[in-house]
């Protein structure tokens, strides 16, 4: 079946012309009603230079803008229009502004067409090759490259070819199937709906002809998926519905319901209201099933023929869109179709310069870069390549504590490391191991900055655990570090790796029975955070060891505050970088409180 609908995305800098472009190609066309058209007549920006009576095209697309600024309504946002064939076309705005590169990588996963404006007084800027670098990543399939107010250079052909010369030298490192240049000017019309009479050096399409000769690609046909998006119930009836992709389904088609792995056969196909006997690619349809399943929203349904291969290990390329650096080993939300799942970027391989295409290595990703990395998933996925489904192939990271999106990605590959491993359950397990010593099995997680005491509580702690006859061990942050943690410094990322680690092996002596003290720093609320997330509810006791910063540079048991005071200790906490204080500790004791009291406070929750 063919698409319906074809979405463009436009691409541009502050101030490059797209309003105007867009506002013209829709007036043009006829997609705009008459009065509307009219009352652009009659507005003017402040400051605008366009001649009273003439229609500012950019009003009809900066609508909400204008109304802001004179207090006048005119009718917003006409962003769609009829294409010859009776397709329609959608037309979305991706914000020139840096700080929208998040909207715009969202935009252009869905894109068919990316239109990537160019001012060509300006000539090609960083944002240029952003904006066709994040295309080509997400897949866009025909980039519409349009060189605009080339009125203003005496329609130069020139100035033209120089641009599409520096762009192609770029495009060459990009995966872009098909990219038409134009040289346009969107203010006075050439080469928007209609040829230019004022560039006849240039034979090639419009604008408007660029859109209206785009096909879809033939579709990658393979084993048929559809996620579930909707679980209907009526009586005798539970219906499945979703969008098929990559392929299509029959009534009597035997399928798979992951993650449940259950089989069953398909009774009914409901598409357009209809039952039908298949359904095809892109199809948005209701599944009914011969035996009852177990299946939710998320869910995949695939042709039982298919092999699924769910993996826990990606390659995938990032594009990071907070400011906050993404940081390796520090855990963030996955979120794929309707499923979502923690995931930690366990190795950044390297990024990507938009200007030379070189790969640079990195432990970090700043704002609007670029990288290639590996994640790891704390649940297997199913997700495919970008290459072969952009459906199944993107996915967004989240901030566990902000929920801001902070990253967009595409998988390259899955990588089979985790596949073939299989958890192992003993008999002689974590209840029997701490009944056996009369204790419950725990963490105490001492927080704190350095200085503040977290070792000398621990000592306490495990010297009264211990009279009592009780079995604890004390894992520290500075003796992990000699050994295990050897090779780890004291970088953002490499923070979030000690406290990985750190909190994989109290989990493994958690297993064991035992009460476990951490007498670590970890600064980071989000490491934290993550390192509560392994443990059973209770068993992960937050202890912020809350002493005044003066107080650990007065004590200075080690002589490194002093030492970072004079610079010999770029990442020194509390001094070169932040300390994080917990939000929701469970217990807060005051490392120049009485020792003594700080124990039992410990103790009591142990106890
Ligand atoms: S954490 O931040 O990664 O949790 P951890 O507790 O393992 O730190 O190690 C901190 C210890 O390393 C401190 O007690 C101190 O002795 C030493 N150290 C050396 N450099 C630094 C630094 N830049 N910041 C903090 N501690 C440091």
């Amino acid at each position: 079946m063919e698409k319906a609908i074809v979405r463009l995305l436009t691409c541009g800098s502050v101030d490059d012309g797209k309003s105007t472009l867009i506002g013209r190609l829709l007036v043009e066309t006829e997609s705009i009603p008459y009065d509307t058209i009219e009352s652009t007549k009659k507005i003017r920006r402040s400051g605008s230079t366009i001649a009273a009576g003439e229609i500012d095209f950019s009003l009809l697309t900066d609508g909400l803008e204008a109304e802001r600024e004179q207090g006048i309504t005119i009718d917003v946002a006409y962003r769609s229009m009829s294409l010859l064939d009776g397709k329609r076309l959608i037309i979305s705005d991706a914000p020139g502004h840096e700080q929208y590169t998040r909207n715009m990588a969202v935009a252009a996963s869905r894109a068919d067409i990316g239109l990537v404006l160019v001012d060509a007084t300006k000539g090609v800027r960083t944002q240029t090759l952003r904006h066709l670098t994040i295309c080509s990543l997400m897949g866009v399939n025909r980039v519409i490259v349009a060189i605009n107010k080339l009125d203003a250079l005496g329609y130069k052909q020139s100035i033209f070819e120089d641009i599409q010369a520096t762009l192609e030298k770029a495009l060459s490192r990009m995966q872009l199937p098909d990219v038409i240049f134009i040289p346009l000017s969107a203010l006075a019309g050439d080469n928007v709906v209609g040829k230019s009479k004022n560039m006849d050096w240039y034979t090639g399409a419009t604008l408007l002809e660029a859109i209206q000769s785009w096909r879809p690609p033939a579709a990658d046909v393979g084993q048929a998926r559809m996620r579930i998006q909707l679980v209907s119930r009526a009586e005798n009836f539970r219906g499945l519905s979703g969008t098929v992709h990559l392929g299509s389904f029959k009534v009597a088609d035997e399928v798979r319901v992951f993650p449940s792995n259950q089989i069953t056969r398909i009774s009914k196909i409901i598409a357009n209201q209809q039952e039908v006997s298949a359904v095809d690619d892109l199809q948005a349809v209701t599944l009914v099933f011969e035996s009852e399943i177990d299946a939710t929203r998320g869910d995949l349904i695939v042709s039982s023929k298919e092999e699924l291969h769910p993996s826990d290990r990606f390659n995938a390329d990032i594009v990071w869109l907070h400011e906050d650096a993404l940081i390796q080993s520090r855990s963030y939300l996955l979120l794929a179709g309707s499923t979502q799942t923690p995931a930690t970027v366990t190795r950044i391989k390297h990024k990507i310069d938009v200007h030379t295409g070189g790969e640079t290595a990195a432990t970090d990703l700043g704002m609007n870069e670029i990288g290639s990395v590996e994640i790891a998933t704390d649940t297997p996925l199913t997700l495919l390549s970008y290459s072969k489904s952009r459906e199944f192939g993107n996915f967004i990271l989240v901030d566990r504590l902000t929920f801001n999106t902070v990253g967009a990605g595409m998988i390259r590959h899955s990588l089979r490391r985790g596949e073939n491993i299989t958890y192992q359950k003993y008999e002689v397990n974590k209840g029997v191991r701490a009944a056996q010593k009369s204790q419950q099995a725990k963490v105490i997680w001492l927080t704190g900055l350095s200085g503040s005491g977290k070792s000398t509580i621990a000592n306490a702690v495990e010297k009264r655990l211990y009279a009592q006859g009780m079995h604890s061990y004390v894992l520290d942050g500075d003796n992990l570090r000699m050994g295990l943690n050897a090779d780890l410094g004291f970088t953002p990322a490499d923070r979030a790796e000690n406290v990985r680690r750190v909190s994989e092996v109290a989990k493994v002596l958690v297993d064991a029975g035992l009460i476990v003290l951490v007498a670590i720093i970890s600064p980071f609320e989000a490491d934290r955070r993550r390192a509560k997330s392994l443990f059973a509810e209770g068993e992960f006791i937050e202890v912020f060891v809350d002493t005044p910063v003066e107080i650990c540079v007065a004590r200075d048991p080690k002589g490194l505050y002093e030492k970072a005071a004079q610079g010999g200790i770029p990442n020194f906490t509390g001094i070169g970088q932040e300390y994080q204080r917990p939000i929701a500790p469970n217990l807060v004791v005051k490392g120049d409180d009485d020792l003594d009291a700080s124990v039992s406070k410990i103790l009591k929750v142990i106890i």
